[in-house]
């Protein structure tokens, strides 16, 4: 799946040694459906980039249309090497397409554009001199400093999601994404020696987050743009990729064991919810408050059997199939119940605890506990 024209450069190792120096430069294009938008873009490329900037292009296709045939075709035409990594199994989408061609990248600069041209390729020089200069491993073509806009952006509606995204974004990560004004970006220049490729799991748009986030460039610079019109066709964002978003910032905010543990715990509480609601339901259907009672306790578990799977261990999911999980989860669960009247009563016995601070222990220990054991029996590492 991988043609390189017009050098014979196809070996990642041979093109590395031919076009890697100082200062050179890949340019990572994803592509969905762009077929109508390559030549502008090669066009606009090659006026942009002078010929003492060695550069190459690298291309991570996963359309359905003819896009690749059309980037073949026009690759004979550009005076630089144009590589074309079709993915016949897109994963990670478009996150994952940037990372297979930085994985490809023969130089020390990479830089990440889109195909549609709302990324200006004059900006292209800059960024890498901007980085060279500031001696950083990250410079971000941003829309929100002082000569960027978002001009491009076009309705009131999706510079609204906008905003909204930036804002509880940067809420999330203040440390790792202080200095990054539009951690949103998909334009930005990075250095090949501060990617930790083996360390990312992308999922979707967010490309420059989960490089910020997991990868943590030694410094950061950003230059304003201003986000162009596209020039054919139409945005490939919907509002399935506002979800994938959504279970991407999860993803990167329980990294840790104890944001994990704090997730398990928000989870938790919220399957009281479904718990109280199902007690209702059935106690109005008729039935005593203790069968009642434990069968609303399943649903409680049930939903959040639902939330850890997708939401915290969506990535430790291989070792186990899915009953097996969801039978180790509820087992957990209810020992957790069975467990926490005895432990109650040894606490208050033995220790002479008072009932309330008893009790509390015993939710605290039988939640680490289960919280342990989840981790442990259910979802290997
Ligand atoms: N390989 C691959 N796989 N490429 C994809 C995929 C995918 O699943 N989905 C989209 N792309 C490509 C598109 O073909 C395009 O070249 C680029 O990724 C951006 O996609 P658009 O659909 O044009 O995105 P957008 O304009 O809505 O969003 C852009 O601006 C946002 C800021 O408002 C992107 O740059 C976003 O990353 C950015 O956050
Ligand atoms: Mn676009």
């Amino acid at each position: 799946h991988e043609y390189t024209a017009p050098g014979e450069l196809g070996d990642p190792a041979v093109r590395g040694a031919e076009v890697a120096e100082p200062g050179a430069v890949t340019i990572v294009v994803p592509t969905y459906n762009e077929s109508a938008n390559i030549r502008q873009l090669l066009h606009q490329i090659t006026e942009s980039v002078p010929t003492r900037l060695p550069c190459e292009v690298v291309f991570v296709d996963d359309s359905t249309d003819d896009t690749p045939e059309v980037i073949q075709e026009a690759a004979k035409d550009c005076p630089f090497p144009v590589t074309l990594l079709h993915r016949e199994e897109p994963v990670g989408g478009l996150g994952g397409a940037v990372v297979e061609g930085m994985k490809a990248a023969g130089s020390d600069w990479i830089v990440v554009m889109d195909g549609d041209c709302q990324h200006p390729p004059s900006l292209v020089p800059e960024l890498v001199a901007t980085g060279e200069r500031a001696h950083a491993g990250l410079v971000v073509a941003s829309r929100y400093i002082k000569g960027g806009s978002r001009a491009g952006l076009a309705g009131s509606y999706r510079v609204a999601v906008s905003r909204g995204a930036t804002w509880l974004t940067k809420s999330l990560f203040p440390r790792r994404l202080h200095g990054i004004s539009d951690p949103m970006s998909g334009f930005f220049a990075i250095r090949r020696s501060d990617i930790t490729a083996d360390a990312l799991k992308p999922l979707g748009y967010k490309i420059l987050l989960e490089l910020a986030v997991r990868s943590r460039p030694r410094q950061v610079t950003e230059v304003p743009f201003v986000f162009q019109d596209r020039f054919a066709g139409e945005s490939k964002s919907s509002a399935q990729e506002g979800f994938r978003f959504l279970r991407h910032l999860i993803g990167l905010r329980t990294a840790s064991p104890v944001a994990r543990m704090v997730g398990f715990g928000l989870i938790g509480a919220s399957g009281f919810l479904p718990n109280l609601v199902g007690l209702w339901a059935l106690m109005a259907l008729g039935l005593h408050y203790v069968p009642a009672e434990i069968l609303a306790n399943q649903l409680g578990v049930a939903w959040n059997f639902v939330l850890v799977e997708h939401l915290l261990f969506r990535d430790r999911r291989r070792h186990r199939n899915r009953w097996d999980r969801a039978g180790r989860f509820a087992l957990l669960a209810n020992a957790d119940l069975v467990l926490r009247i005895p432990l109650i009563a040894l606490f208050v016995d033995r220790l002479g605890m008072g009932a309330l601070s008893a009790t509390a222990l015993a939710l605290v220990t039988t939640f680490v506990l289960r919280f342990v054991g989840t981790e442990a029996l259910v979802y290997l590492p």
